[in-house]
């Protein structure tokens, strides 16, 4: 039995979609930005918040749990900046809440989400796991924390663990049964589609003078079902005991602007949008492209989906 905390979420329900086919699942979730309807069938559904021990304890006591996976954060850069304590208190107290409560119950493998923002505003081209990590924001900090954490418990108490920076997660699942759902919505695919769907007056581009191409940033779109079968490898890695502590970047290694974003959804759409030209938004970094080589040394791991299909599936979703 697996445990994910955070799989009512959009990465955590695609995660389980992929999990169900061969494990057990229990999922907890607080419902606080999840969607409960999203959740696979045949799963176990606990509706708690991770940072409360006595929800763990119940979930440990009742379950064989063999790993847990954590998808549940706050995850909004801007917020982060805006209302720190919330981003300290649900992301780092509250994993950690999880953690004591694992090494209670001797329950030694863990897989974690973290993110391209734990590296700041890097200065090389493609962003290896040995590029520096100096976060600009609580957000990228609260995910840093806990990296930091574990590598602490691995060497004290024999905690083995897999992180996996996302860079931008993006897509729906293929059968267009769930998808991106945020309230409010501030990531940059959704809100094109939703535009070009008529649920939007215009689409604002944040910013026409990075040093980039274009002038707009530069980002690394990855399908959000390419990142849920990283964490099956990454999972069957640490069942069979292959792993012990492990960092991998997330992305397809290609950047695209936000202006060829928007092109390649009027591409994919067939229809036009209606842009505003908008100042910088605070926070933002110029360019963040992964390389993912070491988790394709590791485990093979290739992303399947490019920015079209990518597009084509959130596209799908959206429309219906
Ligand atoms: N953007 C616009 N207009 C919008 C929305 C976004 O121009 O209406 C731009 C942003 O300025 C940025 C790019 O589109 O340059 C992508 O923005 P998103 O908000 O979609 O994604 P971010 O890159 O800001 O952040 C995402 C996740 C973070 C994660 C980060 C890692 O939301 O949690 O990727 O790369 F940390």
């Amino acid at each position: 039995m697996i445990l994910v905390v955070g799989g009512a979420g959009y990465i955590g329900s695609h995660l389980v979609k992929e999990l169900v086919l061969t494990e057990e699942v229990v999922v907890l979730d607080n419902g606080s930005t999840g969607h409960f309807s999203s959740i696979a069938d045949g799963v176990s559904i606990v509706q708690g918040d991770l940072g409360n021990p006595e929800v763990l304890k119940s979930i440990f006591t009742k379950y064989p749990i063999k790993a847990v996976m954590h998808f549940a954060a706050n995850s909004l850069i801007g917020e982060s900046v805006e209302n720190p304590l919330k981003y300290y208190k649900n992301n780092v107290a509250a994993t950690l809440a999880l953690l004591e409560t694992m090494m209670e119950f001797n329950i030694k493998n863990f897989i974690f989400s973290s993110t391209a923002a734990t590296y700041g505003i890097p200065t090389v081209d493609l962003i290896t796991e040995e590029t520096p990590t100096y976060p600009i924001n609580p957000y990228g900090k609260s995910k840093l924390m806990i990296e930091d954490i574990l590598e602490d418990f691995y060497d004290a108490y024999g905690l083995n663990y897999v992180v996996l920076r996302y860079f931008n997660a993006a897509g729906a699942h293929i059968s267009g049964e769930i998808g991106e759902r945020h309230d409010p919505e501030t990531h940059l695919i959704p809100i094109i589609l939703e535009h070009l769907l008529g649920e939007r007056e215009k689409i604002s581009i944040f910013g026409t003078d990075y040093e980039t191409s274009d002038g707009t940033c530069i980002r690394d779109y990855i399908h959000v079902t390419d990142l849920a079968k990283a964490h099956i490898l990454a999972l069957e890695a640490l069942l069979e005991g292959k792993v012990g502590k492990e960092i991998y970047n997330l992305g397809n290694g290609r950047g695209y602007s936000v202006k060829e974003v928007v092109d390649m959804c009027q591409k994919v759409t067939g229809r036009k949008a209606i842009i505003e030209y908008a100042k910088r938004r605070p926070g933002d970094p110029a360019k963040l492209v992964a390389s993912s080589q070491r988790i394709y040394e590791d485990f093979g791991w290739r992303p399947k989906y490019r920015l079209e299909e990518i597009i084509e599936t959130a596209w799908k979703w959206h429309s219906q």
